[in-house]
């Protein structure tokens, strides 16, 4: 009954016509994988993340786009709330560290399979009572799938979900109980959630606990990140009951909202060592020493075919920490030059000390 099922499904027929549907967001995938994988058999919960290409046939405005980029996690196995505060915990300290600062976290309970269907009989009974004032779609959501009225965006409709009877508040007793203990847990770890009686999340596998993080100054359009809890997938997928949660996030919307509150991008490490080299034999040796630092675990960068004039000005732009100078005489010594870039001292030393003496030494003074 959502939109994301119904309406966006990019489904097309293959050269072998055969009907394709391109995937329309991770979690069912996640699930799918650990039972086929036999995930199931590790220590719970699996925690499990991913980077995945999505796909859904929407309208495309700024930041709704029909091909966009999630970053997702998965935790699966385990149904204490201390896992949801761990979860939106993990979720809150991701946006905040990226440098966003104008966000709201919006938290909702929505039940489980148990007490939803009392809920929905209340929210039917209000919205029926009602069906003259709802949009076209919404009298359709009233039938199919009572839920969505609540997050339906034209005005008429949200000022009816402002008034609506409130899923939190028709929680069976463990519901009651796991939402009761997460939001005594998100207080216990200062985090500023906003109650939002509307957040009903655009998939329907949800179960209990449901947020998302929002840009400050807009509305779910602009959601950053999205998740919850959902206890029933795996078993609806055919394995056994599994409690799970987790989170995903477009990264083009984070782009967007980094963009928008002016959070420049931290520059790129700088490397320990630039080796800058004259002449073939020079270059050869410098490829090698790149190598063999590269794989002490040292992080170097080596210049190609200029002067060394122009390779000092790179040594220097790129902050490393020293520069090592190879020329003819070097190679024939087996030594190379290494200059402490922030001291500005250069000694010959043997190519093969390289490695253990900018490991070991500070750069500079
Ligand atoms: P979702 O809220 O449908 O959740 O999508 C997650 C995030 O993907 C959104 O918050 C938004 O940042 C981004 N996003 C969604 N649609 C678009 C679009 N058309 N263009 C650009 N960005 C978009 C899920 O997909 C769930 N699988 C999340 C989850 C993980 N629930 C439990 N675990």
């Amino acid at each position: 009954g959502t939109d994301i099922v119904t309406k966006e499904m990019y489904t097309f027929k293959d050269l072998g016509g055969n009907s394709v549907t391109l995937r329309p967001e991770g979690t069912a995938s996640v699930c799918r994988a650990y039972l086929q994988n036999g995930l199931s058999v590790s220590p719970k919960p699996v925690k499990l993340y991913y980077f995945a290409s999505i796909f859904r046939y929407e309208r495309p405005q700024a930041g709704r786009l029909r091909e966009h980029h999630q970053f997702g996690f998965e935790a699966i196995g385990d149904g204490s709330p201390a896992l949801d505060a761990e979860v939106i915990e993990m979720s809150w300290q991701f946006f905040t560290t990226l440098g966003l600062k104008r966000l709201k976290l919006h938290l909702n309970s929505i039940g489980c399979r148990d007490c939803r269907p009392t809920y929905i009989r209340a929210l039917r009974e209000y919205y029926t009572a009602h069906t003259a004032e709802l949009c076209a779609d919404c009298r359709v959501r009233l039938e199919k799938n009572t839920l969505r009225l609540l997050d339906c965006k034209k005005p008429g409709c949200q000022a009816l979900a402002g008034a609506a009877p409130k899923s939190a508040e028709h929680l069976c007793p463990d519901c009651a109980a796991h939402f009761k203990a997460l939001k005594d847990y998100l207080d216990a770890l200062a985090l500023p959630y906003t109650l939002n009686h509307r957040l009903v999340r655009g998939l329907d596998y949800y179960t209990r606990t449901v947020f998302e993080i929002q840009p400050e100054e807009e509305g779910s359009q602009s959601t950053l990140g999205g998740g919850g809890r959902y206890d029933d997938l795996i078993e609806e997928l055919g394995g056994s009951a599994t409690p799970a949660i987790g989170l995903a996030s477009g990264i083009e919307r984070l782009v967007l909202n980094l963009e928008r509150e002016g959070v420049t991008v931290p520059p790129e490490a700088a490397p320990r060592v630039f080796v800058a080299t004259v002449g073939d034999a020079a270059l050869e040796a410098g490829i090698k020493l790149t190598a063999d630092l590269r794989r002490a675990a040292i992080s170097a960068r080596m210049a190609y075919g200029r002067s060394l004039k122009a390779q000092f000005k790179q040594a220097d732009a790129s902050g490393a920490a020293f520069t090592v100078v190879i020329g003819d005489d070097e190679v024939r010594a087996g030594t190379v030059q290494l200059r402490d870039m922030a001291s500005g001292t250069q000694t010959a030393v043997a190519v093969d000390a390289v490695s253990a003496l900018v490991r070991g030494r500070r750069a500079g003074p």
